[in-house]
This record gives C-alpha cells, structure tokens and sequence, in this order.
C-alpha cells in the first residue's frame, strides 16, 4: 500500500528501463505484455469509480502494440499532456476518516424458507422446526408470475409499473419455473408465514431467433466472439477500493485484472459519467440529440443496441431502483430497453421486503443484502448465457453509494462472487470489466486534497499509465462489437491514423494506444473534474527551484556514498525547472495544502552529468522528497568505468579520472 519506496530501491528496479541518455527501453516493458496475452490469453478489466479491471481472452494475433507504461514512481500518469500524483491510501491526513463498520445483518432471524435453483424453486425443510411443522403438507405455498407492464398510458412512468398475475400456482417441494419473476407466498393455516421474490433466465424464443439471424450476417473469422459483462459498485474511488477490498482485489489479480490508473471521472454523479459509457456522449449532448426535457430514454443509441443488432443477448440491471440510473428524478424508459431488464423484480422486492435504510438505500431485502441479490442474479445470467454471446450492465448502488466505509463489509461477498465466476468458466469468454463511477462525493474525506482527487478517480486498464475517461470505455466496448477491428492488421492501421490526426478524438478505444500528449481538454473532461495538475515554468535562478537542487545533489550523493570509486558530486547549474502543483478548486479550502513538484535539470560537477529528477514538498509537514528515478539524461561514457553495477553507472563519475585530470 506504500506509494512509493525508498529511492534506492526504486532505482534499482527501475534504471534497467533507461538508457544513459534517459531514453526509456520499450522493449523490454513489451515483453512483459507478450506472455501475459499469449499464455493467458486473457485480459481483464477493472473499474471503480472510474477504476475497472478487466478479463479479455484475446486470441494471441490481436495484441496491440502497446507503448509501455512509464515506470516512475510518485505519480500515476506522468507524461507531457497530464501528471497525476500518486497518493497513499493511509496517507495520516485520510487515516482518521477510514474505519472498520459493524458487520450488517439482515437476518432478522428470519430463516429462507423456499430457494431457486437456476430452474427451480424449492422448499427447505431445514425451515420447519423454525415455522414449528413436522411436514410440508402443513405449509401452503404458491407462486405468482409478474412482469413489467406493458399497458401505457398518459405518459406513465412505466418502468415503475408491474403487474401481477391473477393467478397463485400452489406447489410442494420443487416446481420448474418456465417465468421470469415470481413472488413466493407461504402459509399456515391460512396465515402468511412467509413472502419472496425470485428471477430466473427462461430462452426467450424471439431473443434467440433474432440473434441466430444476426449471427448469419457475420463474417466467418469472427464468429468466435466475446460476451461483455460490466459489474458496478458505485461511488468507489480507486484508492478506496485498495483500502478497503484487498481480498477481491487479490482475485482480480489472480484473474490478471489491469487496472487503469488515469482514470478520470467526466462530471460530477453516476448518470453523467455512465451516460459516456454507454452512448459515447455527454449529458449535454444526450440532451440535444435524442433526450429532450422530461423524455423516456428509448430513442437514444445506447451501446446495447448495438450489441444486440450484432446477435448479442442484453440485459441491464442495478438495485437501489428507487434512485436508479434511468429513473431517479428522470423518466426511464416507455419500453422495456433490454431483452433481459430485471428492475420488476428488483423493485418488487424492495419495495415489499426492503429495510435497514441508513441514509439513502435500502441495505437488506428480506433476509439478503441488496447487493447480494442482485450479484446473486448476475452469477446467474453469466452461467445460463456462458454458451452464447451475451452484453450485461450491471450497477449496485446500495452497499456503497452512501458510505467512505461500506465497501469493506463487500469485500468477502465481491471475492466470493467472482472466484465462483471464475471457477465455473462462466467467464471464459468473456470480458468482465468491474469498475466505479466516481469516488465518495461527501463526507470529512472530501475537505482533504487527496479526498477530491479520489472523488475524480475512479478506475480501469491497458494504457495503464494514461488519462482515461468513460467515453474510452465505451470506444472499448464498441470494438468488441467487431472483433476484425482488434486484429494485428487492423490495430495497426488504426494505430496509424490515430497517430497522423491533429486533433484525437475524445474517447479512444483501450486496444489502442492511448497518446502522451493528452491533456483534460482533449479527453473531454470538464476542467472541474481534472485531477492532472498544474504546471508553469520557473526561472533558472528560482531560489525555491535551486534549494531544490540542491536536495536533488544530496540524494544524488547518499546513492553515491557506498561507491567509495565515486566522487562527491556538487551542483553546478539549473539548466530548466517547473514546478507542478493541484488545481486551485482541488486545494483550496483543504485541510493539508496538497503538494508540490519541482521537475529538475540539474548539471552537476566533476563530470558534468545532467540529471532530470522531480522533487516533491508537501506542504502540510514541509517535508521534500526525491519522487522514484533520477534520470541520468546525457550520456556518461568511460566517466563511471570503475563501478560495474548497471545503476551506479548513471551516477558515479571515478575519482581515479580526477586524479588523471590532476596528473596531466
Ligand atoms: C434445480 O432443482 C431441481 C429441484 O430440486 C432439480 O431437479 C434440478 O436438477 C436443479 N437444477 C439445477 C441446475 O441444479
Ligand atoms: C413456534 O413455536 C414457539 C413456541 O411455541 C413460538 O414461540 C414461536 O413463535 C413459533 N414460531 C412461529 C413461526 O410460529
Ligand atoms: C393459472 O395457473 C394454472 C396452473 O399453473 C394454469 O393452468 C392457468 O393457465 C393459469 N391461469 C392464468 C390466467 O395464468
Ligand atoms: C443481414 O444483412 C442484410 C444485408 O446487409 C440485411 O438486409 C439484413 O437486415 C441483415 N440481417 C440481420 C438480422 O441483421
Ligand atoms: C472454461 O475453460 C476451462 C479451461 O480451459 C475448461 O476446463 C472449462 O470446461 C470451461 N468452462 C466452460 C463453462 O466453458
Ligand atoms: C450503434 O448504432 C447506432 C445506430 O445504428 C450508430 O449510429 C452507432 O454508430 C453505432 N455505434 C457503434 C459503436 O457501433
Ligand atoms: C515551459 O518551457 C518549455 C520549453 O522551455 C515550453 O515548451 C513550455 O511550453 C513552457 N510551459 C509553460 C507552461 O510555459
Ligand atoms: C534556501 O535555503 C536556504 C538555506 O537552507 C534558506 O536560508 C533560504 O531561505 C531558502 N530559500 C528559499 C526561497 O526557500
Ligand atoms: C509529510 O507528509 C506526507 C504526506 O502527508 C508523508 O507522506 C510524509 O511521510 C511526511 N513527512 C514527514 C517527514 O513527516
């Protein structure tokens, strides 16, 4: 959890990467791609409020030509359009705010009386003694079918109307279930004993014609496509997610989840940074183009249509529905959006059994979390479609969209969730992106720097070390859509035109290289939201600039120090310096004052190296720091001859050449 190691060790690591002359060794970074994409073959995707990791089975001819991420310590992204410092997640100034929550328990005592199985319901026997019965004769239990409305009228908030069937089909231990969603009745001597609501994923025929059809229509290579599964855990900041969900990140990490470290929200709240990933536009520019005031959503180009046009089955689905994506203070949809839409049944479920409401969601429904619930379904949809191609979008809101704390009470239900996934081969064939909207948007964390930077960073992969944005995932999952967009030759190409293009387009997809030179403006997020920082440059004789220097030449001089070869090296001359800092709204009105960089070009003598280097000030405690590598950036010749590890060779200029110097 450490940010950044003590520089020794950090140079050691790192300064096999550069060349005396600072260009960076690219090559070698590619071949820590190569097997990752060929053994595996795999590539996931992780997101939280922004962050996303995910899992791509990439047949081996599709690997990108991926430029390297930068290896410099101190920052996330480090390059000429945008720097991002890297913070602590236990930095001292945030640590007051993380604490461990109360396990929640939504037992009530109240034990589950009829399970489901992927086809089935069934009654528990070990249910009896707690409802004081012997035999199941004693228990009466139905099953009542429902379904979103369809019957429309005076601009109905449809996507709030369910309807219920007349009819309550009684059953003893199991009955097959051919509906989608069925509320459970128990009862003893005619008195309820028991209520429920289950969902199922019955083949809807006129889903899987249209997808056969489709399937006729596409070209032969690239039959063998991948099915897209998106799981959302809102309000999760990157570094939060660190902090308080080590053990899914472990599984990620097993599953070889790459996670994106740039990665920036958009705009302030879920909608307006879901809305970029799912139609490639801006609120703003939703509104214009196909939602005006106070419509349904229907007419807009969400990427599930297109998923679905390509053959793909859909589905959309998140809890909390009472402020969901689509309807909270907004009309939702006239019709049903995708062939699979499970806010009926999530809905009825809340809205009958929902409770333990500490701020604005529901926690619990019935003896469940909500979230639990919902991932329950999840698991459920990837297994029954693990065959076929299919694109989910999945959003729980309940657990932690209130709560700095909360995610840590997930952490055991999130492992476990995607271990089974995993194991079950449910995902084989699939792209799993887990990722976040934003970070904690209220709260004491908030009135800390590092708080507003974790509100703006939430996560995902690839181009690990580059500014990201929602409107990159959705260029993402559009390539998806047509695999032959993802082969060798095609990459190339694509890299190609990238590349010639004055202006870049602002969303770019993660299978391409992502460009050095990207800056806020140029990726589309608002100058609000952006978390790179500032940069102006200081004279060379900034007195702040040269104190600086000087801390550089001594941290040069401790590296030195056990190379008794070496001589001392003093400072000669600032060649160019600026200096880095937060954005004015990101440090104002913050308890610690954030920090400072000063990016150096120091010539030093005897020898006359040239060092780049950025040296950190925090302001809160007045400490500075060298951040990760010095940069040895013109070449040193013969000049360190007399010492033979590789990394000392940057720095050490012999003391026998001084004597020479001397003789002469
Ligand atoms: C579901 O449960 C029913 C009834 O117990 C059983 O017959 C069926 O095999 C089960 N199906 C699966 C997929 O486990
Ligand atoms: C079962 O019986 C016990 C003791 O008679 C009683 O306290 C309890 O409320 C009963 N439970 C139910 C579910 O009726
Ligand atoms: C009610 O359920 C029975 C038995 O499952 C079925 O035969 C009948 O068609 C149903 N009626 C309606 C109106 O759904
Ligand atoms: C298949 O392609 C043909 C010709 O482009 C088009 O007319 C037809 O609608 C497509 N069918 C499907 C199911 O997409
Ligand atoms: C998933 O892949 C593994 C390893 O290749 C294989 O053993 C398993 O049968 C696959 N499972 C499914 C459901 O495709
Ligand atoms: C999705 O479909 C819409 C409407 O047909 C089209 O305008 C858009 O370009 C498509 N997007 C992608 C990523 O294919
Ligand atoms: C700083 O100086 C460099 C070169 O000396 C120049 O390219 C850059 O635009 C300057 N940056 C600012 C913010 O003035
Ligand atoms: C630079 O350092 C010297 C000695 O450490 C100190 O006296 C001086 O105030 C510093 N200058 C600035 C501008 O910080
Ligand atoms: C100063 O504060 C930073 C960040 O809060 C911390 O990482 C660093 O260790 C502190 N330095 C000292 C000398 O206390």
């Amino acid at each position: 959890m450490e940010t950044w190691k003590p520089l020794i060790d950090q140079s050691k690591k790192t300064n096999a990467f550069n060349e005396p002359n600072g260009k960076k060794l690219t090559h070698f970074h590619r071949w820590f791609w190569v097997p990752l994409l060929i053994c595996g073959s795999l590539l996931y995707i992780l997101s939280i409020h922004g962050e996303v990791y995910y899992r791509i089975p990439v047949p081996h001819t599709m690997i990108p030509d991926i430029p390297l991420p930068e290896r410099k310590s101190g920052f996330l992204v480090d390059t000429p359009g945008c720097r991002i410092p890297d913070l602590d997640p236990f930095d001292p100034i945030v640590r007051e705010f993380i604490k461990k929550e109360k396990q929640l328990n939504c037992n009530k005592n109240l034990p589950l009386v009829v399970n489901a199985n992927l086809t089935s319901l069934f009654i528990l026997k070990s249910s009896f003694d707690y409802l004081n019965i012997t035999d199941e004769e004693e228990l009466d239990c139905c099953y009542q079918p429902f379904w979103r409305s369809t019957e429309y009228k005076n601009n109905d908030m449809m996507d709030n109307k369910i309807t219920f069937s007349k009819n309550c089909s009684s059953f003893k231990s199991d009955v097959r279930i051919e509906d989608e969603f069925v509320k459970v009745i128990c009862k003893i001597n005619n008195e309820v004993v028991y209520k429920n609501y289950y969902a199922f994923i019955p083949t809807k025929q006129k889903v899987e014609i249209r997808c056969e059809e489709a399937k006729q229509n596409i070209s032969s290579r690239t039959k063998d496509r991948l099915s897209i599964l998106v799981v959302g855990l809102d309000a999760v900041s990157r570094i939060n997610f660190h902090r308080q969900m080590p053990k899914t990140e472990k599984i990620l990490q097993k599953m070889d989840a790459i996670e994106l470290l740039g990665y920036n929200k958009v705009a302030d709240n879920t909608f307006p940074n879901l809305v970029p990933v799912l139609s490639g536009m801006s609120e703003k520019e939703l509104q214009e183009n196909c939602w005006p005031n106070g419509a349904y959503f229907d007419d807009c180009n969400w990427i599930w249509k297109n998923f679905s046009a390509a053959g793909y089955r859909t589905v959309f689905g998140e809890d909390a529905v009472w402020m969901g994506l689509f309807t909270y203070v907004k009309r939702g949809f006239k019709y049903q959006p995708t062939d699979y839409y499970i806010r009926p049944y999530i809905k009825a479920g809340e809205d009958d059994l929902g409770y333990k409401k500490d701020l604005n969601a529901n926690l619990c429904v019935g003896s469940q979390l909500s979230i639990t619930v919902l991932l329950r379904y999840i698991s459920n949809f990837a297994q029954t479609m693990s065959g076929k191609e299919s694109f989910g979008f999945f959003w729980g809101a309940s657990l932690t969209h209130d709560f700095l704390n909360y995610p840590k009470l997930g952490d055991d239900i999130y492992e476990k969730f995607f271990s089974q996934l995993m194991f079950s081969g449910s995902l084989n064939r699939t792209l799993l992106i887990f990722m976040s909207d934003h970070g904690i948007r209220w709260g004491g964390i908030r009135e800390t720097y590092q708080g507003r930077l974790e509100e703006r960073l939430p996560f995902v992969f690839f181009n690990t070390r580059r500014l990201t944005t929602p409107y990159d995932l959705y260029s993402t999952l559009s390539d998806i859509i047509d695999l032959e967009l993802l082969e060798q030759d095609s990459i190339r190409r694509r890299n190609k035109n990238l590349d010639k293009m004055k202006t870049k387009p602002r969303g770019i997809s993660l299978f391409l290289p992502v460009h050095m030179s990207r800056t806020c403006e140029d990726a589309g997020i608002d100058k609000h939201w952006c978390t790179c920082q500032r940069s102006e440059n200081l004279s060379k004789d900034d007195s702040i600039a040269i104190n600086m220097s000087l801390i550089l030449v001594e941290h040069i001089n401790s590296l030195l120090e056990p190379y008794g070869v070496c001589s001392k090296l003093e400072f000669a001359e600032l060649k160019s310096a600026s200096i880095e800092f937060p954005l004015e709204h990101l440090s104002t009105k913050t308890k610690d004052r954030g920090i400072k960089d000063y990016v150096l070009i120091v010539r030093t003598t005897p020898g006359d190296a040239m060092f780049e280097a950025t040296v950190r000030h925090y302001q809160g405690n007045n400490s500075v720091g060298v951040m990760g590598v010095v940069s040895r950036i013109n070449t040193y010749g013969s000049q360190s001859a007399c010492v033979s590890d590789y990394h000392m060779k940057l720095y050490c200029y012999c003391k026998s050449l001084l004597q020479l110097r001397t003789n002469l």
